[in-house]
């Protein structure tokens, strides 16, 4: 059993290694107790109400005395006489703000409940978790707030999310729900984020705590690539490997806000959820609003371990379809190879070179629709372009999978260019405000996806095509953030419920095409990496992590991406060089190192490679689809922080430990240096390890304590070693 619930209204929520405990104090409100490494039985816990000071505003009527809601260790804040950063603001139609949530019951369900039209972690049998719902209750404003927490022991995770619910006979005005709050009793930490910006995604910040408000978000209308929804808390000092740190990951694609705040007597307060401080909804009688949900991690064994936690459960209980355990394609994309300018046989080119090499899928990007000759036309006409491709995507797929590759379609399908039919038939159904200037980006502007129609139109677009053509893969693209706030269809009251409409539009969209075309493998990709979060993961298994194909960039960005995201969900590609983002040269193999650990593909003329680049490619192929199954299910370890030092390395690792790759990548050569070496991790100690390219056989402990030595000569070498455990008998346990 994960939740345990004592007749004196304390709940103890358990995982494999935490506990997470929240009590009702003086019979009202809802305190949170405890999270952290797991623990037996609770005590009871009214010392919580014990502290307060002359220049508090008391609470009345409380039980045994007084106390001040600004001292308490709060569950979920709704303001009040708690001065602290609020999870919860409401209007009602007098124009009073003030609510009194007080405890009023809490059952333990089996399994999880969904969230209605949003992604979300989910269970395949109920045992697999449980769920404590507590109710409180705003008695004079007609308003319960229903608080969810779902415990998957297994997996060492506990998840949150609200409804609010409106039993009044008023409306209701919501300005601020977030999904999570918790306190903690000091305020001793560090914290990470992922801030970055285009082609920059996903570096790795990290700061103390300090006193006051520390925030991060998006108002981009996208998770965006300048903050991801990720925040983690950590003991000083906590590294990969050790220390004390909790994760939180919101499981939404757009406008999000989070943050840590420092109180007058060194207690912190953590919080996410979305929406910005425009965010508004107004909640009629009758009706809920559920927030998206936040999945929560703790562990005492690092950064590494957080990650891997995260990795295991968005692997196992998030991603879902056919492509969610592995078996994902290594593709040629010819953006990078042609840009906007190709035509029917320089595809078929690329595809007949892509076979030649090993490569099963070709996908074909951005300029096959409309008019489209660069980024200023056509968003919204999806039909071909016959000027370039004379005999429809039909015949073009059918061609390229005569030649043994598959074919994949890019679509942008949440935009439309000015300069197309279908922004000419309607005009307004792109987001803007009324008698304003619609400011373009990349030339395009946001479909209004709160409205069923355009909604429709854009299902009915992509159906046809996927219904008619053999494709195996679509990139869903998506170029820009939203400004111009305004929908044509919204009444004004509900204009700044806009952000979040679309993004249930979108949502409802991809659950209907996704669920349409299960055998499709879907990509996400937004400018690249401007939408990597949990939210996307739920509808499509892969996500394209950046534009930028520098795989020295690459090691930033991925390194930062991993720490919330599994490999398996990376889209990376070997690209020409110079680097068209950075205008840097480096080697085929290291290009090769670093996309292949995540979803290998290739993106450039393969035409242009010489005999020997080409032989290359095919081991890097052949190679690849030896060790893909590791990549996409194995543990990831992060051994090295380009952050931090001359050299990035990493492992992934069987979960029996049976066998790993591990590779190393160093930035700048060093001359006359001293010795390098890279520790092993997560191996069996007491086992021996072969490695499978020189036969030479180690230590498992050996290669953890003291590692493998680092030889590498010039800018930008890399290496990949592969080794299998051996059993007592000498057999290699990991067939590769
Ligand atoms: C942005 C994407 O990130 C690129 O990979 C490419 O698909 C372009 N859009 C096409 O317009």
């Amino acid at each position: 059993m994960s939740i345990i619930m004592d007749k004196d209204a304390v709940f103890h929520l358990q995982t494999r290694k935490t506990s997470y405990i929240l009590a009702v104090v003086g019979g009202k409100y809802l305190a949170h107790v405890y999270w952290g490494g797991r623990i037996r039985t609770p005590r009871s816990e009214d010392a919580l109400l014990k502290r307060w000071s002359c220049f508090d505003v008391m609470e009345p009527d409380c039980g045994e005395g007084i106390f001040s809601l600004d001292y308490l260790c709060r569950e979920y804040p709704t303001g009040e006489s708690d001065y602290r950063v609020p999870s919860l603001l409401v209007e009602f139609e007098d124009g009073s703000r003030e609510t009194d949530f007080l405890y009023e019951k809490a059952e333990v369900l089996e399994g999880r409940k969904k969230i209605a039209g949003m992604p979300c972690l989910y269970t395949v049998s109920e045992d697999e978790a449980q769920t404590l719902h507590i109710t409180l209750k705003d008695e004079v404003g007609g308003l319960r707030l229903h608080l969810y927490y779902t415990v998957m022991d297994e997996l060492d995770v506990i998840t949150r999310y609200v409804r609010l619910e409106n039993t009044g006979d008023k409306k209701v005005r919501v300005n601020r729900i977030l999904s999570c709050s918790v306190d903690y009793e000091g305020s001793d930490y560090e914290w990470i984020t992922l801030p970055g910006a285009w082609g920059r995604e996903r570096h790795i910040q990290r700061s103390r705590v300090t006193r006051g408000e520390n925030r991060i978000g998006s108002s981009r209308g996208a998770s965006s690539h300048q903050m991801n929804p990720f925040m983690a808390l950590l003991s000083p000092g906590a590294g990969e490997q050790a220390g004390e740190v909790y994760g939180f990951n919101l499981v939404y694609s757009g406008n999000f806000q989070a943050g840590t705040q420092v109180d007058q007597v060194g207690k912190l307060r953590a919080f996410m959820g979305m929406g910005n401080e425009d965010f508004s909804w107004l909640l009629e009688s009758g009706e809920s609003f559920e927030t998206p949900e936040v999945v929560m991690v703790y562990t005492k064994e690092g950064l590494g371990e957080m990650s891997r936690i995260f990795h295991r459960v968005y692997k196992k209980r998030l991603l879902r379809g056919v492509y969610k355990e592995g078996k994902r394609p290594i593709l040629v994309n010819n953006w990078e190879a042609t840009y906007f300018d190709f035509n029917e046989e320089k595809i078929v080119t690329l595809a007949k070179e892509a076979a030649d090499l090993g490569i099963e899928l070709l996908v074909l990007d951005d300029g096959w629709f409309g008019k489209r000759e660069d980024d200023t036309s056509s968003l919204g006409d999806w039909k071909v372009n016959l000027n370039k491709l004379p005999g429809g995507l039909k015949a073009l797929a059918d061609e390229i999978e005569k030649n043994g590759v598959k074919f994949g379609l890019w679509f942008e399908p949440e935009m439309v260019s000015p300069d197309s039919e279908l922004y000419r038939k309607h005009p307004d159904w792109c987001i803007h405000a009324p008698g304003r200037r619609r400011s373009l980006c990349r030339n395009q502007l946001t479909l209004d996806l709160s409205r069923g129609d355009v909604r429709q139109y854009i299902i009915k677009c992509l159906d046809d095509i996927l219904s008619n053509v053999k494709i195996s893969y679509v990139k869903w693209d998506m170029n820009r953030h939203m400004s111009n706030l305004g929908s044509a269809m919204l009444p004004p009251e509900r204009q700044r419920e806009l952000p979040h409409r679309y993004m249930l539009g979108l949502y409802e969209i991809m659950e209907e095409i996704t669920q349409k075309h299960p055998d499709v493998l879907f990509e996400s990709c937004s400018g690249g990496g401007g939408r990597f979060d949990a939210g996307m993961l739920y509808y499509m298994p892969q996500i394209w992590t950046s534009d930028d194909t520098d795989p020295i960039e690459r090691l930033y960005i991925q390194y930062g991406t991993s720490l919330v995201y599994p490999v398996s969900a990376m889209g990376a590609h070997v690209s020409a060089i110079p680097n068209h983002q950075s205008g840097r040269k480096t080697p085929l193999a290291t290009r090769g190192c670093v996309a292949m650990s995540g979803n290998l593909g290739y993106e450039l003329d393969l035409g242009a490679f010489t005999e020997e680049e080409k032989k290359e490619v095919k081991q890097q192929v052949q190679e690849y689809k030896r060790i893909r199954e590791l990549i996409f299910q194995g543990e990831l370890y992060r051994l090295a922080s380009p952050f931090e030092g001359n050299f990035a390395a990493w492992m992934i690792c069987w979960e029996d430990r049976s066998g790993f790759v591990a590779s190393v990548v160093q930035m700048q050569a060093e001359v006359n240096g001293s010795i390098h070496r890279v520790k092993m991790e997560g191996l069996d100690a007491e086992a021996d390890y072969i490695d499978l390219d020189t036969k030479e056989i180690y230590h498992g402990d050996e290669l953890m304590e003291i590692g493998l030595v680092v030889d590498l000569h010039g800018d930008y070498q890399s290496r990949m070693w592969k080794f299998s455990r051996l059993s007592r008998e000498g057999e290699q346990q990991w067939q590769y």
